[in-house]
């Protein structure tokens, strides 16, 4: 695959004003969401509802593509048309999440590494035929009592270079995902420092594996306050602490950063991506890629009343659309 075609998806996924909607929750993951708001976990409900996102009329106004399931690329709207088909035709980029989760990692208690190198390239050349684009890698770095190790650190970024290489070779943008989790009672200061050891990793390993930068867009996790500390940085300082971070640790030929919202309120998620936008000199585009901050508002509403609350639930789903592709630009006027 020419480098001057993955580098073409890979800026067009981070468009002016533009970012993703992630949809890839797992079976398990998507069952948790659904029990949270009393839907029952089906086929037909996981489709109806993937479909409800996918259809909210203009969504292509402010978003580049989508992050589709395993199952999900699979399944058609109501009319029978594929969604990978249906995006295409609606000017939005199908991805797809290719790792098989996080898993205990041997020898280094209470850390975790993503597995799903196995048999990892006739399943992207399966997803590239089935219309995906890009695919996406998470991994998962917990902080806590002496952890992350190094051990988990580099596994995990040897791991997402592996998966890159894979991708591109197939056609794939990879969308490397290191995400430092909020959970804990750890300051700022220690998520800046992880998140640096994270990415300079990452990017070491990336270019021991020949991943081209110019095809690839990281999708990071923002440099915050722990859920449970006591003291919670602002608005200002997570902008700035994750701002610098980025720009000691990313290459500037990096056509994108996107942010995943790992479980900061739509508000929190929004107003940051906005104030980054606001800081001056950014070697990159800054977008999104959220899953619940996209989310949460319109499935909330569709478990009220799935046929009545159909149109609203679109509505917000727009709404969050237009007000993140707003902060893209550092224009969100709250
Ligand atoms: P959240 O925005 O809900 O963290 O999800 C994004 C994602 O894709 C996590 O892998």
């Amino acid at each position: 695959m020419s480098i001057e075609l993955l580098a073409e998806t890979a800026q067009a996924m981070v468009a002016p004003g533009k970012g993703i909607i992630a949809i890839d929750e797992s079976t398990g993951t998507i069952a948790k969401r659904f029990a949270s708001v009393g839907i029952e976990n089906t086929e037909e409900n996981r489709r109806a509802y993937r479909e409800l996102l996918l259809t909210t009329p203009k969504l292509n106004e402010h978003i580049s593509g989508a992050i589709l399931y395993d199952e999900t690329i699979r399944q058609s709207t109501r009319d029978g048309v594929p969604f990978a088909k249906y995006m295409a035709d609606h000017g939005m980029i199908p991805g797809i999440k290719v790792d098989k989760g996080a898993h205990p990692l041997a020898g280094c208690p209470g850390e975790l590494v993503t597995e799903g190198l196995d048999g990892l390239r006739e399943r992207l050349q399966e997803y590239y035929r089935l219309g995906a684009r890009f695919a996406k890698w998470r991994a998962v770095i917990n902080i806590g009592e002496s952890i992350p190790s190094g051990t988990c650190i580099e596994s995990n970024a040897h791991a997402l270079a592996r998966y890159a290489a894979l991708c591109q070779e197939c056609g794939l943008v990879p969308m490397v995902e290191p995400e430092v989790i909020m959970d804990g009672d750890h300051d700022i200061e220690t998520c800046y420092e992880v998140t640096e050891a994270t990415l300079r990793s990452l990017f070491d390993a990336l270019y021991q594996q020949n991943v081209l930068l110019e095809g690839t867009i990281l999708k990071a996790s923002m440099v915050i306050s722990g859920k449970d500390c006591d003291e919670q940085a602002d608005v200002e300082e997570v902008a700035e602490a994750t701002v610098m971070c980025l720009k000691s640790t990313v290459p500037a030929i990096l056509p994108g950063v996107v942010f995943l919202s790992g479980g900061q309120s739509d508000e929190q998620s929004t107003a940051h991506l906005n104030a980054m936008n606001q800081l001056d000199k950014l070697p990159w585009p800054l977008s999104f890629s959220y899953g619940r901050a996209m989310q949460q508002a319109a499935l909330k509403l569709w478990a009220q009343d799935m046929k009545g609350n159909y149109d609203a639930a679109q509505k917000t789903v727009f709404e969050r659309a237009r007000e993140n592709g707003m902060a893209a630009l550092g224009k969100w006027e709250g």
